[in-house]
């Protein structure tokens, strides 16, 4: 049987592979796809979801989401996505539109209407699903469990402590760490082994089709832009390790240990907290992602692209 899954994004480079790779993998039912602004304003992180759908001719229903964190001031990505999220290839105008309804009604409603079913995978900041859940906590009923790209038990990318999607709305993130779901959390200590080096470009490119040639742009613009900011031979693309463990858990280890998120507006605002030596007394309630099997993983991607 399919994984149920909602796909909440902010798209970004990383998240456009995501949808991809989400919406051809024939072990998901992708429901939707719903938008939350993070890598840029939610205008354009909604336009790039709609490009890329147009585009890949994905038939998904996409909603636009919430357009500020819950609490704090409003941080983006353009230093590394660009000016407009998704700088690089050139789109044609989107086709599609984004549906009425909005992206936390969408995951109420799909929620309660199942049975611990649905997979929600989160690569953006967790605004729309901290919201769901605080609107309607009787969605917990319906969420089998929550894989999301976020976090990080070393460095951080956007401060020294933490990871941006983290970052970009702690408290959303809080509110889903604390909801007692079971969570995996594919942060940057798993992510970095995912970096698409010049043989899986080559690879891609060789498909030979219209969606590997944009997937070969996008990691070209993305390549650079951690080049410059971080000096990273390749670019990681996160969000799709998060999918991928999705589709086949196998691929990523994983250690279930406490894990909190810092709130206080310090040098640490954003933090996971991982506490692998049990030290807080906590109860374990995050399955961190640890080792990355990156030849079965590039495999993975590779053969569901050429889907395309
Ligand atoms: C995360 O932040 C965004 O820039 C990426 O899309 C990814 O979700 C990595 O820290
Ligand atoms: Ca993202």
């Amino acid at each position: 049987m399919k994984t149920k899954i909602i796909l909440d994004v902010d798209p970004g480079h990383d998240d456009a592979v995501a949808i991809l790779v989400a919406a051809k993998h024939e072990k998901l039912d992708l429901r939707g796809i719903t938008v939350v602004a993070g890598n840029q304003v939610l205008e354009k992180t909604l336009q790039n979801a709609l490009k890329v759908c147009s585009f890949a001719g994905i038939d998904v229903p996409v909603y636009a989401g919430q357009d500020r964190p819950l609490l704090r001031d409003q941080v983006i990505a353009d230093d590394i996505h660009g000016d407009s999220g998704l700088d690089g290839p050139q789109f044609p105008p989107p086709t599609k539109r984004a549906e009425e309804k909005s992206a936390v009604d969408f995951i109420i409603e799909e929620c309660l209407q199942h049975d611990r079913e649905i997979v929600l995978v989160p690569t953006g900041p967790l605004t729309n699903i901290a919201l769901a859940l605080l609107k309607e906590p009787r969605i917990k009923q319906g969420i089998k469990e929550i894989v999301l790209m976020g976090g990080a038990y070393g460095l951080g990318n956007v401060t020294p402590s933490a990871e941006f999607n983290i970052f970009v709305d702690p408290e959303a993130a809080h509110i889903v760490f604390e909801s007692g779901l079971p969570i995996t959390m594919v942060g940057l200590d798993l992510t970095h082994q995912a970096k698409a080096y010049p043989e899986v470009v080559e690879r891609i490119r060789r498909l030979g089709t219209p969606v590997a040639e944009l997937v070969v742009e996008l990691f070209a613009f993305f390549g650079d832009t951690y080049k410059r900011v971080f000096g990273f031979e390749a670019p990681p693309l996160h969000d799709v390790c998060a999918v991928a463990h999705v589709i086949d858990p196998t691929l990523i280890k994983t250690q279930k240990v406490p894990v909190v998120v810092e709130t206080t507006r310090g040098a640490c605002y954003g933090r996971t907290v991982c506490d692998f030596y049990f030290k807080t007394g906590k109860p374990a309630n995050v399955h961190v992602a640890m080792e990355l099997d990156q030849k079965r993983f590039w495999d993975l991607v590779i053969d569901t692209l050429s889907k395309y």
